[in-house]
């Protein structure tokens, strides 16, 4: 975080490439040191041999407690890892993220979604925390910001009392969706309960159709929500609502179609009056704290969703101010470097044991493998090194009964990242039953790590099980606004961490580009039955669709 009277620097720090820094060299000699890739590392005797094991391995952030201790690291790993981090800049980098410099390059933009949770005590008083956090360029970007969450949330507030709309259905996809749908699926419990919320992204018509299902235009809020307001999804989508709202015998367009977007003149061009806009600033799969939060917002109302922007801040402020080893941002970025790079670990999975969380996976599959799925650091040079893992997963107890075989005897071993709750959800059984159904679900979340790291060996053949699988183990005291907020926000910066070790650029996705422009130019082949210049699978294909 700047210190009052800091001057801002708009020029990122290049940083040391990870690959080139002495850290990275000794954690290489480190990891071969146990056999390849730390493989005869046993958490078990590691156990035994440091009684202080759980303490050091295990930090607590604002709302959200972590047990790393069950993966395959020691305490010279994590020495290393820190000083690797102290070589890259990471905190460097950090702080320049922080002051609004321009650390998306190869889109020449800062990146400043923490800007965007900045909470009510800074809010009265602009002046004093923009002297204290902000520097003074972005003064008015943050007066702006505050103003569109204030309009944002009024309007939130108008739509939750007003008993004529029943239903909302935002149609975005992406960061324009994803984010929105898992906070208001995480947070029914502090939901209103006379609006039903639909989450439409695919452009399988079906998707819409689906939730149109039983609707009726004049208690229908369409909320279109595109950073750029271009996608081609979300423009058909939106344009289709249009058509099923007039078919419908729909009358006022400008109280049922909302906007929420960086590219506003797009919108009106669309016949949409009322917008809430956001800056390019903000990344897609960061934007769930702008106007793309609206939907969240009208679910929680705007007491709750401010709570959920201070935990979110909370975590800000611990990211900037903990030292590196109790920072838990940076603690798990590191892990993850660790165990992408060194151990050679290829995926890792979610595993949220809280039905609320279902969509926590998906969520987090786009916000790391977006961000960090790249193969040049900032540069543009080619990497040498391997960087996101394969993120995937499901609810517990589900994938117990799915995938958890492999998880426990398959031949690649996968890092598994659980995510607890420890007080039950609120409502909706009498209590003894939920209570019941939560000791069940702690149980099982707390023996399926057991499981992965002790193994069994005393029945032999198809019945063993080797052991010294990694987990890591979130814990959140209760499901709230505010500790799913925190639980996002340090998501984000450890993303960020592993991302600045990289060397790379976690704020841009060139990498959907090419299949947007040749969709473009497959739809117009398609419908002139045009192959030529086509490769034999792509043109014997489209031959077979035409
Ligand atoms: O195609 C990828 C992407 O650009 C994501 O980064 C983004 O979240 C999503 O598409 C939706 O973009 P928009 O909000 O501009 O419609």
């Amino acid at each position: 975080m700047m210190e009052a009277g800091t001057t801002t620097t708009t020029i990122a720090p290049a940083g040391v490439r990870c690959d080139r820094t002495a850290a990275w060299a000794q954690l290489q000699a480190h990891a071969a040191s146990c056999a390849p890739q730390f493989s005869a590392f046993d958490t078990r005797s590691a156990f035994v041999s440091d009684p202080q094991r759980f303490a050091h391995f295990s930090l607590q952030a604002p709302h959200v407690f972590a047990d790393l201790s069950k993966n395959r690291i020691d305490r010279t790993a994590d020495a290393l890892l820190l000083q690797l981090a102290e070589q890259c800049s990471v905190q460097a980098q950090r702080d320049a993220m922080f002051a609004g410099a321009a650390i998306n390059g190869s889109e020449n933009r800062a990146v400043m979604h923490f800007l965007l949770r900045k909470t009510a005590a800074s809010h009265e008083a602009p002046a004093q925390a923009a002297i204290k956090d902000i520097a003074p360029e972005w003064t008015l970007a943050w007066a702006q910001t505050l103003e569109t969450r204030r309009a944002m949330l009024a309007f939130a507030e108008c739509i939750r009392a007003d008993t004529r709309i029943t239903d909302i259905v935002n149609i975005g996809i992406g960061g324009s969706d994803l984010g929105p749908q898992m906070v208001v699926q995480a947070l029914q419990a502090f939901a209103h309960r006379g609006k039903r919320f639909h989450f439409v992204s695919n452009v399988d018509g079906a998707a819409l159709a689906g939730a149109l299902v039983g609707l009726r235009p004049e208690s229908t809020l369409f909320l279109i929500a595109s950073k750029t307001f271009t996608t081609s999804e979300t423009m058909a989508n939106a344009h289709s609502a249009r058509h099923w709202f007039e078919a419908a015998g729909g009358v006022d367009i400008a109280a049922h179609f909302v906007a929420l977007t960086t590219n506003e003149a797009a919108a009106h061009a669309f016949g949409i009056a009322t917008t809430f806009g956001f800056n390019d600033w903000v990344g897609g799969r960061y934007s769930l704290w702008s106007a793309i939060g609206l939907p969240i917002a009208i679910a929680i109302g705007a007491a709750h969703f401010t709570d959920f922007l201070a935990g979110a801040e909370a975590i800000d402020q611990h990211f900037c101010e903990a030292p590196l080893a109790s920072n838990l941002p940076v603690r798990l970025g590191l892990l993850d470097v660790w165990n992408r790079n060194f151990l050679g670990f290829s995926s890792r999975s979610i595993a949220p044991y809280s039905q609320a969380l279902a969509r926590w996976p998906a969520f987090l599959q786009q916000l790391e493998m977006e961000s960090n799925g790249k193969q040049v650091d900032k540069n543009g040079d080619a990497l040498s090194f391997d960087t996101a893992p394969v993120i995937w997963g499901e609810a517990g107890t589900n994938g117990q009964h799915a995938y958890f075989q492999m998880l426990h005897q398959g031949t690649t071993v996968t890092p598994v990242e659980f995510v607890a709750i420890k007080q039950p959800a609120i409502g909706g059984l009498p209590q003894a039953d939920a209570d019941h159904h939560h000791r069940l679900l702690l149980a099982n979340v707390v023996a399926q790590a057991q499981a992965l790291m002790q193994g069994r060996s005393d029945a032999g053949g198809h019945k063993n099980f080797s052991g010294n699988r990694p987990s890591s183990f979130l814990l959140l005291e209760a499901l709230t606004p505010a500790s799913l907020g925190a639980l996002i926000a340090l998501h984000e910066h450890r993303v960020f961490v592993s991302g600045a070790v990289w060397g790379i650029n976690s704020f841009d996705q060139w990498g959907v580009e090419l299949g947007k422009v040749l969709a473009q130019d497959v739809a117009k082949r398609l419908d002139e039955g045009n192959t030529d210049w086509l490769d034999a699978s792509t043109a014997g294909l489209l031959a077979r669709l035409g």
